[in-house]
């Protein structure tokens, strides 16, 4: 036991981050552009949201705070709310968990039997992880979003449960949904997929990535952290009413741990409204994305991975991701930094989470941090710039010499032309850009305000 805790103060926090944690960075001030919370819809403080949860606590306060076995209130919201959660992720029947995070341990705990195997892609959430220990089972890795991969583990392990990501959270990459579905069809195996960061953010009105890919009867269990686009903290686990209903009385986290507050989900409730009326939240999201993407790849950056909203920019080892995200924050930019147990060693990451309140103004903002920055961190030097795949724009050799060159010209030559030279089909998010004007001008559209 000591030995865990002094290899946190010992090796890692002195002799590895020299005395600072990697999370301790600067604060940041007002005016400083944050691509670091989940809140891609910007909905932590609509109205809507804040005055559904307020007239639910003056009318029942906590209620009455217990584990989700049990129900008290004669008028069961929770139930009413899972309902209509069920309804749009075109699933039979839904169940609310504490976070999602104990939903996914829930999941693999109640439904893997002791020794069998549980498949999981290697950059499955560690929760899903934690689920396949909770149960005793037997952990087994495929490549990550090789459904080939996956095909050969079934043929040597036999079937079992198959747990990805929807939409990986470190950088943006979509799972392979129909063809896992189909390989997991051909074993015999029963899918979980993880819609944590699509829920909301993509499908029809939010329904997520499954239903947008048609997909949803054939997949067996979906789960959901309400941590992202809903801008709150609880969880949810979607499948047959068979499956929910043994869930909910045996899930040991269900059963023995106190579920959301019925403030909380009068608050959910509020975001599906939100989800239903508002398309143009996603539609900015998604068009915001782009932009950043395609500007960062103009630059040089390795962000092929993302698919949507989120973008890591991969530095390398620890001090080169320190070093990158202090330059950033140095010039007002903050993005979130991640690194082992959430990375590999050598990949650390810095990441972008686009929202859909950020402006042209700053997206361009952030893009000339990243211009003026390369040569500071050594951008051309990392591993994931080597990597680049061929085919995208490769500016190095454009690249203004010197640091010096660079802020002489303000923004590089290539940032320049980027974005004078209509480099970025913007026609998609010119129209977007009309809508979300006017519903700004209409009061709806509300400044980020999470972290
Ligand atoms: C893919 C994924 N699944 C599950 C979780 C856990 O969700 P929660 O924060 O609601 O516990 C997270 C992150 O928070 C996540 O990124």
């Amino acid at each position: 036991m000591t030995a865990r805790v002094d290899d946190y103060h010992v090796r890692r926090k002195v002799e590895l981050w020299q005395g600072r944690h990697p999370l301790q960075g600067r604060t940041p001030r007002p005016g400083d552009i944050k691509v670091r919370s989940n809140d891609y819809l910007c909905l932590a403080g609509h109205p809507h949201v804040i005055e559904s949860e307020i007239a639910a606590l003056r009318a029942g306060g906590h209620g009455d705070a217990v584990s989700r076995v049990w129900v008290h209130h004669e008028r069961d919201i929770t139930r009413e709310f899972e309902q209509r959660v069920a309804a749009l992720m075109r699933a039979e029947d839904c169940v609310v968990c504490a976070s999602g995070y104990t939903a996914n341990v829930g999941l693999i705990q109640s439904f893997a039997t002791r020794g069998a195997p549980v498949f999981l892609d290697m950059k499955a959430h560690i929760s899903l992880h934690e689920g396949v220990v909770s149960a005793g089972a037997r952990p087994v890795l495929f490549r990550h979003n090789d459904p080939q991969s996956l095909d050969r583990m079934l043929a040597q392990n036999g079937p079992g449960l198959v747990c990805v990501d929807a939409l990986y959270s470190t950088d943006g990459d979509l799972a392979p949904l129909a063809e896992l579905v189909e390989v997991c069809e051909r074993h015999g195996a029963a899918l979980v997929v993880d819609e944590t960061h699509s829920f909301g953010a993509q499908g029809p009105d939010g329904a997520g990535l499954v239903v947008a890919a048609g997909l949803a009867e054939r997949v067996h269990f979906r789960t959901v952290g309400l941590s992202k686009a809903v801008a709150s903290r609880g969880g949810l686990v979607v499948s047959s009413r068979r499956n929910i209903e043994y869930f909910r009385y045996e899930a040991l986290p269900t059963i023995f741990s106190t579920s959301v507050m019925q403030h909380e989900v009068a608050g959910f409730d509020a975001v599906l409204d939100i989800f239903e009326r508002e398309d143009w939240r996603r539609d900015k999201l998604h068009a915001n994305h782009a932009y950043l993407k395609q500007g960062l790849d103009a630059l040089g950056y390795n962000v092929s991975a993302s698919k949507t909203q989120i973008i890591a920019l991969e530095p390398g080892d620890i001090r080169q991701a320190t070093t990158l995200r202090d330059a950033l924050e140095k010039r007002g930019v903050f993005g979130a930094i991640f690194f082992p147990p959430a990375t590999p060693d050598k990949r650390c990451i810095i990441r972008f989470t686009v929202n859909c309140g950020l402006s042209r103004r700053e997206l361009d903002r952030i893009l000339e941090v990243c211009d003026e920055i390369r040569e500071e961190v050594g951008m051309a030097e990392w591993r994931s710039t080597k990597r680049k795949p061929a085919s995208q724009a490769n500016p190095l050799e454009v690249a203004p010499k010197s640091g010096n060159a660079q802020r002489r010209l303000g923004r590089s030559r290539i940032l320049n032309g980027w974005l004078h030279n209509g480099q970025f089909d913007g026609k998609a998010g010119a129209d977007i850009h009309l809508r979300a004007a006017r519903n700004r001008t209409a009061g709806v559209l509300n400044n980020h305000p999470a972290e």
